[in-house]
């Protein structure tokens, strides 16, 4: 058999192989906390849920046009301009199934063979592989714990080339948690808005879970000269808990999104249009909901950060948004359990999940081999037992 060459590359999933894998040992009776998981525990509220019901009553069951349902793109205009303070048209929005879905189709309409896109590291899993699968060219830029994992403007300087044609900028961060404040966003946006041929993908979707009431921003809201060359990603999955629903939108200049939506329309055409009325009550409805998670992730990340802070030789930049923490375990790396050395964040992961039944993503999916990844998406029950399990682990590292 022979497959396009585009599949012999790819690798699946980082976080999708590990969920599998933790799955499977609790499929054989044992309890595994699954630090893995990147999607809230709470329930999609009640009036999200009863909206989809009416909307399935109501008949509303059809095709919708191919972009989305123009309620639900006058709903995403509404919001951002609440949330960002910026203004969209109707037909400035995609509407597509997940953030996902939507900055892939962005990258479909934006790159040529050997586009260069610049994805500082620690970054989403996928950003390189949908860059490759684009026919682009992913540039990385490591970032360091020192500059608590955020691009300097000196190193995006040297990373962009004539052949640059966008960057993907994620903050708050998966994994890390970062999100930049306004002066890192002005000093970046200097670099960026001479160059008017680079596109932005602002990939904000965790930008309502923002502990401590922090502002956030984006470098649109920092610098409103790259409106008509940024792309913002918004989802409902994270913000509402509707990952299974799979609504997520891009919105930007009209040019990118009407080519995006051709794209769509020759391949997925519309979204759930029972999800796409669920996520028109999940923008205009009762936003308390998003309230009481942020508070609860909040509390979460001051206890495990407390944890973490409170085991020797793991250092790690705290959470100020989304859910999860990206420590540094590399001062183990070396150290062995029954004769196995640990050498990288794979065998890291393998081992706690092997020794101490609990899953963690490698660093190495998020292009930091020295780290894993743990969401605190989890009851405060698990989180304590996940985590004493975790530092008895490290402990048994001689
Ligand atoms: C940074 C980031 N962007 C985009 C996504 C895609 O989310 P969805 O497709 O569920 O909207 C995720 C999901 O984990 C993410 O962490």
């Amino acid at each position: 058999m022979r497959l396009a060459d585009r599949v012999l590359t790819l690798k699946p999933s980082a976080t999708l192989s590990i969920n599998a894998k933790a799955q499977k040992l609790r499929q054989m009776g044992l309890r595994v906390i699954n630090f893995a998981v990147g999607e809230p525990d709470f329930e999609t509220p009640e009036h999200i849920k009863r909206a989809a019901i009416r909307a399935m009553e109501e008949g509303k069951t059809r095709y919708t046009p191919a972009s989305g349902i123009a309620e639900l793109k006058e709903a995403v205009c509404r919001w951002i301009e609440r949330y960002y303070g910026l203004r969209y048209q109707p037909h400035d929005v995609l509407v597509s199934c997940g953030g996902k879905h939507a900055i892939f189709n962005i990258l479909q309409c934006l790159l040529n063979q050997g586009d260069e896109v610049i994805i500082p590291a620690p970054y989403w899993v996928s950003y390189p592989a949908m860059v490759t699968l684009c026919s682009g060219v992913p540039v990385v830029v490591p970032c360091s714990i020192e500059n608590d994992y955020k691009i300097t403007p000196h190193a995006l300087k040297d990373a962009m080339t004539e052949k640059t044609k966008a960057i993907i900028f994620n903050s708050p961060s998966n994994p890390t948690g970062v999100h930049y404040d306004i002066d890192d966003l002005n000093a970046i946006a200097d670099v960026l808005a001479p160059r008017r041929d680079v596109f932005i993908i602002s990939d904000d979707i965790y930008s309502r879970i923002i502990f401590h009431g922090a502002q956030w921003a984006n470098l649109v809201m920092a610098n409103r000269e790259l409106m008509d060359r940024t792309i913002i990603i918004q989802s409902v999955s994270k913000t509402y808990a509707m990952t299974g629903w799979r609504i997520g939108f891009a919105v930007g200049p009209d040019e990118v999104i009407n080519a995006a939506s051709k794209i769509q329309s020759q391949s997925t055409s519309n979204p759930c249009s029972i999800a796409q009325w669920a996520s028109l009550e999940a923008l205009t409805g009762d936003q308390e909901c998003v309230d009481k998670m942020v508070k609860i992730f909040e509390e979460r990340a001051a206890y495990v950060c407390n944890r973490l802070d409170a085991i020797g030789d793991v250092s790690f930049v705290r959470p100020k948004g989304a859910f999860y923490v990206f420590p540094d375990v590399s001062a183990y790396y070396g150290r062995a359990y029954n004769s196995k050395t640990i050498s990288n964040s794979t065998e890291m992961a393998n081992f706690l999940l092997d020794h101490a039944r609990i899953a963690v993503v490698p660093g190495i999916a998020f292009g930091d081999d020295r780290c894993i990844r743990l969401s605190f998406a989890l009851s405060t029950e698990e989180l304590k037992e996940g985590l004493d399990r975790f530092e008895s682990a490290l402990a048994d590292l001689r």
